[in-house]
């Protein structure tokens, strides 16, 4: 498959490894990189040995030709690039070849799923969502539309985060918590109750500080 990976910044090169790594297995879908788009570095720019094609203007000439992959992590930034090229560009799922996946789990599209996760049974993770690496989401657990979990992060059993929310390095969620939409969780916050939309939290316990 065709694809272009949104953003040569650190997320975008994480990606690009990731599907080398893909590639490397043999297995399954194999991802050829036309480039990367990217709105600050030069065209022709070599990033890892991979050009970058422009800003993007220059998804006009790839429409029906590539899939795109989004590489930033800001989940408002996610939410907007699916929705304004889903008509014209594919959004595969990539999931990491060393991510556990529950065959009970449930996936949307344009999902990024980074080495050594873990989505439990009956997980399911919306349109969107992406987890770095070594993250978690437990059983039962709902992960909305366009949510950003960053690595080392645990969402477990039956916890619920609302769609747009960030979720820091480090932090963690405890079982059967709801986290409404459109929260920030600090690095390394760790929450033990529920919270309103649009809560920002740091700390261990959890407080809001915004
Ligand atoms: C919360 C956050 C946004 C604050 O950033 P900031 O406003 O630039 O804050 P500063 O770095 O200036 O720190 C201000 C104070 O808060 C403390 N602080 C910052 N982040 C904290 C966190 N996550 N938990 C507890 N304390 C924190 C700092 O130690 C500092 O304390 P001090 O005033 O006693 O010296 C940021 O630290 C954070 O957690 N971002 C998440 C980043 C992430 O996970 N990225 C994904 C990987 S790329």
């Amino acid at each position: 498959m065709d694809v272009v990976i949104f953003g040569a910044g650190g997320l975008g090169r994480e990606i690009y490894d990731t599907l080398l790594t893909i590639n490397a297995g043999g297995q399954g879908t194999q991802y050829q990189v036309l480039g990367f788009i990217d709105q600050v570095k030069a065209p022709g720019t070599l990033v890892n040995g991979v050009p970058v094609l422009g800003g993007s203007e220059a998804l006009a000439a790839l429409r029906g030709r590539a899939a795109m992959i989004i590489g930033i992590a800001d989940a408002g930034v996610r939410k907007k690039l699916h929705q304004q090229y889903r008509a014209d560009f594919a959004f595969p799922n990539i999931i990491h070849p060393t991510a556990q996946v529950s065959g009970f789990a449930r996936l949307g599209s344009a999902i990024l799923i980074q080495a050594y996760c873990i989505v439990a049974a009956n997980a399911s993770l919306g349109d969107g969502v992406m987890m770095n690496a070594h993250s978690g989401v437990g059983h039962d657990a709902q992960v909305e539309d366009y949510c950003a979990i960053m690595s080392y992060c645990d969402l477990a059993g039956g916890s619920q985060l609302g769609t747009l929310s960030f979720v820091g390095t480090g932090a963690k969620v405890i079982p059967s918590t709801r986290i409404a939409a459109e929260s920030y969780l600090c690095a390394g916050t760790v929450v033990f109750k529920d919270v309103l939309e649009k809560s920002k939290l740091m700390g261990n316990p959890a407080k809001i500080i915004g």
